[in-house]
């Protein structure tokens, strides 16, 4: 099928390269001139495993372009799916100004039937808004069209694997015609037909919401229950196994830690709470998995503090990992910005290693030290402070590390199986001195 993306950017072009790989004719549409031109050239802006090799087999297939040119993307194309951003509005809402001048330049362009398909994650209602923008600016008079909702759930680090074998396709809409082709389109990455589900788009929109909101709550959970056991001398890494165990539970997203980031959770709970909001509605789950978080992300700092006082001005701090998860360079929100933001301000050193995410943090804070190996970063530093678990942090030479740093503080709990006699050690729920 002839496939449109409007918006490049994490979602766009993981949902552009994959629908390309099973044959259709992709193109990419961009309103940022700089991101098409690399891509073009074969520099793909974002990291995410496999995402440069499947775009570049594909482009080599003539399968997928790369374009600023609105009309070339939309007049001819038979689905268009809008994966612009939604941000966070200044009252918490999310931003639709992206979606909606989509939207106005889709319906200067289509010709024939075009299927309009929402991919970027919006609030209950957007699906009929952007029907009435694209009534309301349509220009070539023959042309017919319908609105689909299909909320993204992939995952950044296995966007790929998500995206080609996904749990479950949402698909929201009343026109039987939209979601047969959406279907169709979908069929080749699930051979299973009851993994599609439809719904109305009102419903399509609102699972997402609550999909990010269940997910954080689960997160929130634990990292409260961890802050009870640091208190009561229980151990918050037993309590997990203790807890997810219950096939009721699982074992997912229950990892205590310092707290959520991203593009997706932040934005997406506040703009439920605004929602709800709107609507009359209390919400004091939302309202308390927000406020857990935002303790959550300042934990690390607190240690920091508990530790070596406020006067940091003669540490090194040494940090490894600095995107907001691993096996991406995205830092929308990553706790260490919090941390690094608290160093600074207490005027210590900061050096910093992350495998992919160095490029984006030097544009936020360029006055700190970025290093190619993570032992160089330790070199010299008072203290490691662990922030995201990539692969590489797991498992490392302690000895190395010890040389000049006397305390671990362990975002992710990674070292709790570990012997950390020489050093002390902070961890989500608990600390322990050295011997
Ligand atoms: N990142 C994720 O893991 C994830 C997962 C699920 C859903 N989502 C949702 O998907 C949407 C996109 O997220 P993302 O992380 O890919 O965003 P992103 O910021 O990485 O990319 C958005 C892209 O859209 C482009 N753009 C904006 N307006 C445009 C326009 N009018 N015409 C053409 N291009 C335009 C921007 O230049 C940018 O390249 C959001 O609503 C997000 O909440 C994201």
């Amino acid at each position: 099928m002839k496939i449109t993306i409007v918006g490049s950017g994490y979602v766009g072009l993981v949902a552009g390269a994959c629908f390309a790989e099973v044959g259709n004719n992709v193109t990419m549409l961009d309103s940022d001139k700089e991101k098409i031109r690399s891509l073009e050239s074969g520099i793909i802006p974002i990291y995410e495993p496999g995402l440069e090799e499947l775009i570049k087999k594909n482009k080599k297939l003539e399968q997928i372009l790369f374009t600023t040119d609105k009309k070339l993307a939309y007049e001819n194309a038979e689905i268009i799916f809008i994966a612009v951003g939604t941000p966070m509005g200044e009252d918490g809402s999310a931003d639709l100004s992206y979606v909606i001048s989509a939207a106005t330049d889709i319906a200067k362009y289509i010709s024939g039937y075009t299927i309009i398909v929402n991919k970027s994650t919006v609030p209950v209602g957007s699906a009929k808004k952007v029907r009435e923008i694209i009534e309301q600016n349509l220009i070539n008079k023959n042309a017919t069209f319908d609105c689909i909702s299909n909320p993204e759930f992939l995952k950044e680090g296995v966007a790929l694997k998500d995206f080609m074998s996904p749990d479950r396709v949402v698909l929201g809409g009343n026109s039987k015609k939209a979601l047969d082709v959406m279907k169709g389109l979908y069929s080749s990455f699930i051979l299973k037909n009851d993994r599609i589900i439809t719904m109305s788009a009102e419903s399509a929109e609102m699972t997402k919401y609550a999909s990010n909101a269940m997910l954080a709550t689960k997160i929130s959970f634990i990292n409260e229950i961890s802050q009870i056991c640091e208190k009561v001398g229980a151990n918050i890494n037993d309590v997990r196994l203790g807890i997810g165990s219950d096939s009721r539970i699982g074992y997912s997203f229950i990892y205590p830690g310092c707290g959520y980031g991203g593009s997706c959770f932040p934005k997406d709970i506040r703009a439920l709470q605004k929602t709800a909001k709107n609507e009359g509605v209390e919400v004091k789950i939302l309202n308390a998995i927000e406020e857990v978080n935002r303790y959550q992300k300042n934990i690390l700092s607190l240690k920091i503090q508990k530790h070596f006082g406020l006067n940091l001005e003669d540490k090194t701090f040494c940090l490894w990992g600095l995107s907001f998860k691993p096996e991406t360079d995205d830092i929308r929100e990553a706790t260490s910005i919090n941390v690094i933001t608290f160093l600074l301000q207490n005027k210590a050193k900061v050096n910093a290693y992350d495998p992919k995410a160095m490029p984006n943090m030097k544009r936020l804070f360029p006055q700190i030290n970025y290093f190619e190996n993570k032992y160089e970063a330790a070199k010299n530093a008072n203290a490691l402070v662990v922030i995201t678990e990539w692969k590489e942090f797991r498992n490392p030479d302690f000895d190395r590390i010890g040389e000049s740093v006397s305390v671990i503080f362990d975002g992710r709990n990674i070292y709790k199986d570990m012997d950390l006699s020489k050093f002390d050690y902070y961890f989500i729920g608990g600390e322990i001195k050295s011997k």
